[in-house]
């Protein structure tokens, strides 16, 4: 699905056409899907022309939010409920983070481009807020929505860093999905966590989540878990050193 051209210096994201490949999908499903494409380009309503029904086309940009509710609006008018939005618009393009412009008239540095950011993470959290307003409007019904991030979200493919960042900022909407179904608290509930450290001292130093009005303590797990996420070599220096740095600003102790 990813492919990455790797040459001695730099990866290179190819086009993959995942858009495309996602509407083969929905259109040899068993009983079919109504569908609507937004694009940039315009050549993309052509993926639409062998797709029986009634599929819609709209030239989009993503990260024009007028252009994206339009999107919406005309989904929703032609199919009513929308069931799935696949937010897959992407570029890698435009990085200049780390090259030198110059302003000609100010012969002052020029500032790095936006648009891999207003792309790849504004144009997703603007599909992002329309989609989670559509879905809100009919709450009986499973709505799904699936964003694209990259691999380079979670290791280091240089030199496309702004392409990165915004691809790291999707990753935080992975958190969307416990969307209204966090227990919720109360006043009092809450109040009964500031508390308990005063009544219990053994609590100094740890971390209180509330949630549903109970209280849950997350140092103890998060220590624990210590030798997963550094690995048990680094874990044990830790360890061994932690005392040694905490004698070494308190020489009295
Ligand atoms: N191909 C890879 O190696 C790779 C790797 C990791 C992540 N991704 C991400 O997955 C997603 C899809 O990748 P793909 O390989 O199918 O890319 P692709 O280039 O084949 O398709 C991306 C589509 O987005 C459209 N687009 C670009 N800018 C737009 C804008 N401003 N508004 C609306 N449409 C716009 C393009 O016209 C194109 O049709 C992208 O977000 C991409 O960054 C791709």
């Amino acid at each position: 699905m990813v492919t990455y051209r790797v040459n001695s210096e730099y990866f290179e994201t190819l086009p993959t056409g995942m858009g495309r490949s996602a509407l083969e999908l929905a259109r040899d499903a068993e009983h079919g899907a109504n569908v609507a494409v937004a694009d940039w380009n315009e050549a993309a309503e052509g993926l639409i022309k062998p797709y029986p029904g009634r599929p819609l086309f709209r030239k989009c940009d993503v990260s024009n939010w007028e252009n994206v509710l339009e999107v919406f609006e005309a989904a929703q008018t032609e199919f009513g409920i929308i069931h799935t939005v696949i937010s897959n618009a992407g570029i890698s393009s435009h990085e200049n983070l780390l090259t030198a412009e110059v302003d000609p008239t100010t012969n002052r540095l020029c500032p790095p481009s936006h648009k891999s950011i207003e792309v790849n993470l504004i144009g997703e959290l603007y599909v992002t807020k329309s989609a989670l307003h559509y879905f809100a409007q009919w709450p009986a019904t499973h709505c799904q929505l699936v964003v694209t991030s990259s691999a380079g979200a979670f290791f280091p493919a240089p030199p496309i860093y702004m392409y990165f960042a915004a691809m790291s900022g999707i990753l935080g909407l992975k958190w969307l999905e416990t969307r209204g179904d966090l227990p919720k608290n109360s006043a009092l509930g809450v109040a009964r966590a500031l508390f308990l450290p005063v009544l219990n001292p053994t609590l100094n130093g740890k971390s209180l989540f509330v949630a549903g009005d109970r209280i849950f303590e997350f140092e103890d797990s998060w220590r624990q878990a210590e030798r997963s996420w550094m690995g048990p070599e680094l874990c044990d220096q830790v360890r061994r050193g932690r005392p040694l740095l905490l004698a070494s600003m308190n020489p009295e102790c």
